[in-house]
């Protein structure tokens, strides 16, 4: 074993794209409130009945296309979601029968916005055990499904999306390789962000209405602050633990939640804001879809240089947070 590389990425975003005037129909807000205090101008929202597993198969067969690799190659598929199919079977593995596959491990990973970088560092320890594995890794979120559409405070904050890569081992030089990944996570600030409803805390009977905790429900300003300290504190331990400075750093990726928290996170970091990569205006919130996303737009509009090193870091409700190290 010895490097880690990702072969091929790939993205994709629902038809229906709703913009800040949309939504100014729906709650009381305005496109400057949410321009101003996000850098939202609009999000996709996913058909009537396309599940995270649709999304994902269409952001999958990119990556895989990209790398070369015949979906029946594969060894494992990791799903990174909030917003399942079902709660049985995983969005994983709803996927693997979209490709007409079998055998493969399946498995869907619950770290909400960070899910990603955890989907990542889990295909890397798979690697490790199976060398010759080749892993998808993707996300795939129907956040809007998830969203209480009375409540300003959040629905105009998130919207749908799918992004993937393809994992497998390599030699340096063989394509961008993950040096490292740092995760965290702390469940004593998990009522800060909830989506409660659902889960086996809450008794439902049937006919029941579904009450608000079934939709998103967060604390705006505590996450804001965590979000910040936790994403820098993260980065920090990551350069300092591969021997690498602020400035060693060439584009920073961070997770995109609120185009103020990345200001603000590569304001600490002294980057310059156009070597931080952002799309939040056209996406919002996707959630653990948001770094995937991200990095095959950077990659496939050249932003992201053969040779940059890329720093990034996640934060999510649990709390989750992270940080990886890519060199492209
Ligand atoms: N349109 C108009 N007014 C609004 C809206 C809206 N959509 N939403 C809230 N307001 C009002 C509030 O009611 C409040 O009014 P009041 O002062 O009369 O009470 C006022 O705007 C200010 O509200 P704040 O919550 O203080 O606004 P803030 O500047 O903190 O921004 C926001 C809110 C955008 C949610 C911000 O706190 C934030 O981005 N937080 C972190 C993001 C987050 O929580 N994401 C959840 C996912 S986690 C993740 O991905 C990291």
């Amino acid at each position: 074993m010895t490097s880690f590389i990702l072969r091929g990425f790939g993205l994709y975003a629902p038809e229906k794209v709703l913009t800040n005037a949309d939504l100014e129909k729906i709650v009381d807000t305005s496109d400057e409130w949410i321009t101003t205090r996000t850098g939202i101008k609009e999000r996709h929202v996913a058909a009537e009945g396309e599940a995270s597993s649709d999304m994902a198969f269409e952001s999958s067969k990119q990556a895989l296309a990209e790398a070369g690799i015949d979906p029946s190659e594969l060894t494992h598929i990791l799903c990174a979601t909030f917003t399942p199919d079902s709660m049985i079977p995983s969005a994983a593995c709803r996927l693997q029968e979209k490709f007409g596959i079998t055998g493969q491990m399946c498995m869907d990973v619950a770290a909400a916005c960070s899910g990603f970088l955890y989907a990542l560092q889990t295909a890397r320890g798979l690697l490790c055990l199976e060398p010759k594995a080749k892993i998808l890794v993707v996300a795939s979120e129907v956040v809007t499904r998830r969203m209480n559409w009375e409540d300003r405070a959040t629905c105009v904050l998130f919207g749908d999306a799918s992004g993937a890569a393809v994992l497998t081992a390599g030699e340096p030089g063989d394509g961008p390789e993950v040096l490292d990944i740092m995760l965290a996570a702390d469940g004593s600030l998990g009522d800060l962000l909830t989506v409660n409803g659902g889960g086996s805390a809450y008794s439902y009977k049937l006919g029941e209405a579904v009450g608000p905790e079934y939709f998103v429900e967060f604390q705006g300003r505590e996450v804001f602050k965590h979000a910040v300290r936790s994403m820098t504190d993260i980065s920090e331990a990551i350069l300092e633990r591969n021997g690498l400075a602020k400035s060693d750093v060439d584009v920073l990726l961070p997770h995109q939640a609120n185009y103020r928290i990345i200001d603000a996170v590569g304001r600490r970091f002294d980057i310059p804001e156009e070597r931080v990569f952002s799309n939040i205006h056209k996406y919002g919130n996707t959630s653990a879809s948001a770094i995937p996303v991200a990095l095959a737009e950077a990659v496939h509009t050249g932003f992201i240089k053969p040779g940059n090193l890329v720093l990034i870091p996640a934060f999510g409700g649990g709390f989750t947070w992270g940080a990886a190290l890519i060199r492209f």
